[in-house]
């Protein structure tokens, strides 16, 4: 097929390779199922030649696409025509260097990097990525639409089609999902379906939905919702003035976010913006470990993206054999069957990259340590600060390295988690609440 426009799908399954308009709707290859990927022809685009060109933009608050720490990179992902891009103010985000926490882990105390994806509209990283989807969204004439999620995924998209008078629904497995993300779809307007089944049910649900009714499907599946993913690097790697830290942690689920790094590190390493690419650290639950496993167990690779299909269908036939569900405090995070892991796997490739997983106890303590040091998040986003206390005691990490670990969503999101690790009084940080009588003088002494 004749591509001639600056952007275009392609199939990332090396034996099909098929290529679509970006104007063609779909979130799967038609040919072969396999993943799409937005490519694009660079020699096309006028791709400022200093990245801090894109930081000038910031300062035109009064023009969105400028003001949006998306499309402010709008070169870098160029799919589609000014007029359709969605913005509702998201990745207006902070790199946070935290010395307490270094110090705390036996880091080197400038080297420690927090990129707080909580301040987004929706309280998540998800609103990058909706920014530029929705924008797709629009420009194909889409009118509703839907997702699967562990909560911010719908949170984002009920956000986002609200703002773009399109129709809605979310997919959450039942008892799944944390409560200050149910209640930012309902309350946005979302039609809310609770699936007796988990995430990686509800997935596979929303896509025969999708393509039954032909909504518009807003996972990261959705290979434009990647392309928005993109800037959360970008942002990083601007915040230290132009430069790449040695390693970025990220929080693994169904591996959007990690894909969409090591795609953003490629491209701008292949148009001479940077001269080299962070390595990066995926980190899993132990409860939903699947990449860890099959990455440091299975020797699953990209392998020049000749990833071995039958590693994980095997795999995945013995999570069904076992009736397995995962299961993890880290609820953002407990998927078992993540979409984009050949995509993760090629960043793994293009990142040098490695795979941990943590344990439950293990996050909540990271996420309180975070609380107590600078800025909450989640139960899923802690997960990066216990797995790199790992990679630091493994000697993976070197002290004095620059880390940025991506801290996905807000705190607000899982008040439970945080109340229940600190009424719980086990934790090596928990601090409930001390009962007082109604009196100053007792009042006073309590103190401290
Ligand atoms: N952190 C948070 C706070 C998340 O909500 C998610 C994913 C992840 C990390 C994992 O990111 O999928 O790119 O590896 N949440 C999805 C949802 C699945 O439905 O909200 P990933």
């Amino acid at each position: 097929m004749a591509i001639n426009d600056v952007a275009y799908q392609k199939c990332i399954n090396p034996d099909c390779g098929a290529e679509f308009e970006c104007q063609e709707s779909m979130f799967k290859c038609p040919r072969c199922g396999d993943l799409l990927d937005i490519q694009y022809n660079w020699d096309k685009i006028p791709v400022p030649n200093k990245l801090g060109a894109f930081a000038m933009r910031w300062a035109n608050r009064d023009r969105l696409l400028d003001f949006s720490g998306v499309w402010r990179f709008r070169e870098l992902l160029s799919f589609c025509p000014d007029h359709h891009k969605v913005t509702i103010g998201e990745g207006q985000t902070i790199l946070q260097s935290n010395r307490a926490i270094a110090e705390h882990l036996g880091m080197e105390p400038d080297c420690l990097f927090l990129q707080y994806e909580g301040l987004n509209p929706s309280g998540s990283f998800k609103d990058n990525g909706m920014a530029a989807a929705f924008s797709h969204a629009m420009m194909v004439g889409a009118r509703s639409c839907a997702c699967a999620s562990t909560g911010n995924t719908s949170a984002s998209v009920a956000l986002y089609a609200h703002s773009c008078g399109m129709k809605c629904t979310v997919f959450i497995g039942s008892g799944r999902i944390a409560f200050g993300k149910l209640s930012q779809a309902m309350d946005y307007g979302a039609q809310t379906i609770q699936i007796q089944g988990d995430f990686d049910d509800c997935m596979r649900q929303v896509q025969a939905v999708c393509t039954k009714l032909g909504l518009y499907l807003l996972n990261s599946l959705n290979p434009f919702r990647l392309e928005g993913q993109k800037t959360i690097m970008y942002r990083i790697i601007e915040a230290l003035g132009w430069d790449v830290p040695d390693w970025i942690v990220v929080p693994g689920g169904n591996l959007g976010n990690s894909s969409a790094f090591g795609k953003a590190f490629l491209e701008l390493k292949q148009l001479g913006l940077i001269d080299r690419v962070p390595r990066m650290a995926i980190i899993n639950a132990t409860g939903a470990d699947t990449l860890t496993d099959l990455v440091n167990n299975k020797k699953l690779a990209w392998n020049n993206s000749h990833v071995n299909q039958k590693i994980i269908d095997d795999y995945y036939a013995d999570l069904t054999a076992r009736h397995f569900s995962p299961h993890t405090c880290a609820s953002a995070i407990e998927i078992s069957r993540p979409v984009n892991l050949k995509k993760c796997l090629r960043a793994i490739d293009v990142c040098n990259g490695i795979v941990r997983a943590v344990t439950d106890a293990e996050i909540l303590d990271a996420k309180a340590l975070i609380g107590k040091h600078g800025l909450g998040c989640e139960p899923a986003s802690a997960a990066t600060i216990a797995g790199l206390k790992h990679l630091l005691a493994e000697g993976i990490v070197a002290k004095d390295a620059r880390v940025a670990c991506v801290l996905t969503g807000h705190t607000l999101k899982d008040a439970n988690a945080t109340v229940d690790y600190h009424k719980d009084k086990q934790g090596e940080f928990s601090n409930p609440p001390i009962e007082a009588p109604n009196d100053l003088n007792e009042i006073i002494k309590l103190i401290r």
